[in-house]
């Protein structure tokens, strides 16, 4: 089996702006010590204004926090309105893109093409892509959770080719899980993180398969890390409200302590 440093990422959504960017990320680097860094991969993802103050302050202060960015279009350049383009996010030193997030599948109408799209966008211009999957709370109890996650991520990775398994990673995130408070229990969870790892595996090969971090998201915090991190498939977090605190977030990186 492969050994996959677990991938814990803080996930601003629309919130700080620049200012308050750079006190979080502050904030959050005097909790964490070098050995925390050692045994996990910590990305924050804050909006497109903040990204370069973030930069900024991680690369002065020699913070090993990995930068990572909401959402991406997948034109290099153009008449695109509003949008940003890999490269402009690959020069601000942003390691990993979010990709397909529920908020933007449902918001902003994005469909597992679009997806398909920013993904493969984000993987050629040498970033990591976090392509995020999960279903409503209608698709589970019309025990369709599988068959949603599946359809998504096939869709998400069509025609994809990388390089190596560091170039992805899958966010399970049930919808109903999401800002609620309501978590999945981790062992519905871990079956998921499974069946998804079955899929990486017949997709892209079993080397890379086995290599690729599955991420469980929604509602995650400092007490439930724990028991979602004991999955065998699960390798990390994608959170949300609780990497706003940067206590709690440091706290939820420390889960083994
Ligand atoms: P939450 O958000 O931790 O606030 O539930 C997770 C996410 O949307 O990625």
């Amino acid at each position: 089996m492969a050994d996959r440093t677990p991938l814990i990422v803080g996930n601003w959504k629309m919130n700080s702006n620049h200012l308050e960017a750079i006190q979080m990320v502050q904030k959050l680097s005097y909790r964490l010590e070098k050995e925390d860094y050692e045994r996990v991969e910590v990305v924050v993802a804050p909006p497109f204004t903040s990204l370069r103050s973030v930069q900024l302050v991680l690369e002065q202060d020699h913070i090993p926090i990995g930068l990572g960015a909401q959402n991406v279009y997948w034109a290099e350049s153009g008449a695109y309105t509003g949008e940003v383009s890999p490269s402009m996010l690959s020069k601000l030193a942003v390691k990993h893109v979010i990709v397909g997030h529920s908020e933007r599948r449902q918001l902003f109408r994005e469909t597992d093409e679009m997806v398909a799209k920013k993904t493969a966008a984000v993987v050629g211009a040498g970033m990591a892509a976090i392509v995020c999957v999960g279903e409503t709370l209608d698709q589970r109890e019309a025990e369709q959770a599988e068959q949603v996650v599946t359809t998504q991520l096939a869709g998400a990775l069509r025609g994809l080719s990388v390089g190596g398994p560091s170039a992805l990673a899958i966010a399970y995130e049930p919808v109903w899980a999401i800002g609620t408070g309501r978590n999945a229990f981790p062992d519905d969870a871990g079956v998921i993180a499974g069946i998804i790892r079955e899929q990486l595996r017949s997709i892209l090969g079993s080397e890379i398969g086995d290599g690729v971090r599955v991420l469980y998201g929604g509602s995650v915090n400092a007490a439930n890390i724990k028991d979602f991190m004991a999955k065998k498939d699960i390798d990390g977090a994608l959170v949300g409200g609780a990497s706003l605190d940067p206590d709690q977030f440091a706290a939820i990186v420390r889960y083994r302590l």
